[in-house]
């Protein structure tokens, strides 16, 4: 008897991270290579519930690896919130006799395929957010990216900082979490970096640039993470305790556009082809994951079930670098 020739549902959700488009390239080719056929959902769940559904071939995936955004475009969808809504989607999913729905996102759009898989939708999860806020995996698809766009624009800002021997605030992305900004301040070379789980207050801000002035040091570089927020008004507080020229720069949306670093590209390949090697295997209800330097399939509750633990550690070495 012929094999039964399986369809798999593909959408990107929440906020777009570079490689994303690689991502959807490996499925629709690897789903290709295994005579699987590829439905892509635009808009992330959003496109569940107005049928803005296409197949999708090797072609409509050529000349993406290096893109940034998502061609399958993305939205943060309040109607998946709901119980009703869930229930929707699960609905929709099996009308359109999905195998199984291949959602690329981050911890929320997680949940989203995790309230398709208890309404009996097989799903399968890969991690992609800028943010890599995930306790499952070590990487999110994104995050390489990110950094080099933000770090690069924090180096920029630093040049001008010491010709006009100023202060300069630079507020990075990351929601809730600091990794973005630690990495950002560590590879920037900031002086200070203020972070939700290492939360600083702004006098110890002010004795860090009097030191660093004693010094000699001509910029002071503070990079504040989304989660801590306030760099207008840290600025404003700087310039006028210390009477220091201080300028707040808030890095934003930048951060998320732009061409995928190789490693990106690396993490998106490799994962969009295990998550189709998966349905192909029967292994359903799956994370792929970055653990212990390999990447692995893991059980999506399970992929849930942890917080990220911050490790001060690269904050301590941040602030030995700034001496
Ligand atoms: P990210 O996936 O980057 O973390 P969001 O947190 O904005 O981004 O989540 C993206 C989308 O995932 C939301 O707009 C919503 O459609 C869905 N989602 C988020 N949280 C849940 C939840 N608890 N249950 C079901 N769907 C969710
Ligand atoms: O999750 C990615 C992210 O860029 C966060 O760092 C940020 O808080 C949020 O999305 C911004 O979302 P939006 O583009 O909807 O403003």
């Amino acid at each position: 008897m012929a094999e039964k020739e399986l369809r798999i549902g593909l959408l990107t959700s929440g906020g777009d991270a570079p490689g994303m488009n690689a991502v959807i390239r490996a499925v629709v080719r690897t789903a290709a290579h295994l005579g699987m056929r590829v439905y892509g959902i635009k808009t992330g769940y959003d496109g569940l519930f107005k049928g803005d559904i296409d197949e999708m071939t090797p072609d409509d995936v050529s000349g993406i690896i290096h893109r940034g955004g998502t061609i399958l475009r993305t939205a943060r969808c309040p109607e998946m919130m709901t119980e009703e809504g869930q229930a929707k989607a699960a609905e929709i999913c099996k009308v359109l006799r999905l195998d199984a729905v291949v959602v690329i996102g981050g911890d929320g759009s997680f949940k989203g395929a995790e309230s398709l898989s208890r309404q009996g939708v097989s799903v399968i999860a890969i991690p992609a957010t800028i943010d890599l806020d995930m306790d499952c995996s070590e990487y999110t698809i994104g995050f390489d990216s990110a950094v080099n766009t933000a770090a690069n624009a924090i180096i920029h800002i630093r040049d001008t900082s010491s010709s006009h021997e100023r202060c300069s605030v630079v507020e990075v992305m990351g929601r809730n979490a600091g990794y973005l900004a630690l990495w950002c301040g560590l590879t920037g070379g900031a002086e200070e970096v203020l972070i939700p789980e290492n939360p600083i207050d702004v006098n110890s801000v002010i004795e860090q640039i009097l030191r660093n002035r004693a010094k000699g040091k001509r910029h002071n570089l503070i990079v504040v993470a989304e989660g801590i927020g306030g760099s207008d008004e840290l600025a404003s507080e700087i310039e006028r305790v210390l009477g220091i020229e201080s300028r707040a720069t808030v890095l934003g949306h930048l951060q998320r556009g732009g061409t995928p670093s190789g490693v990106d590209r690396m993490h998106a390949t490799v994962m969009g082809y295990i998550a189709v090697e998966a349905i192909k295997n029967g292994e359903l209800n799956k994370a792929v994951v970055y653990k212990d330097g390999k990447h692995k399939l893991i059980d999506l509750t399970e992929a849930l079930a942890t917080k990220k633990e911050y490790d001060p550690k690269m904050y301590e070495i941040t602030k030995i670098m700034a001496i």
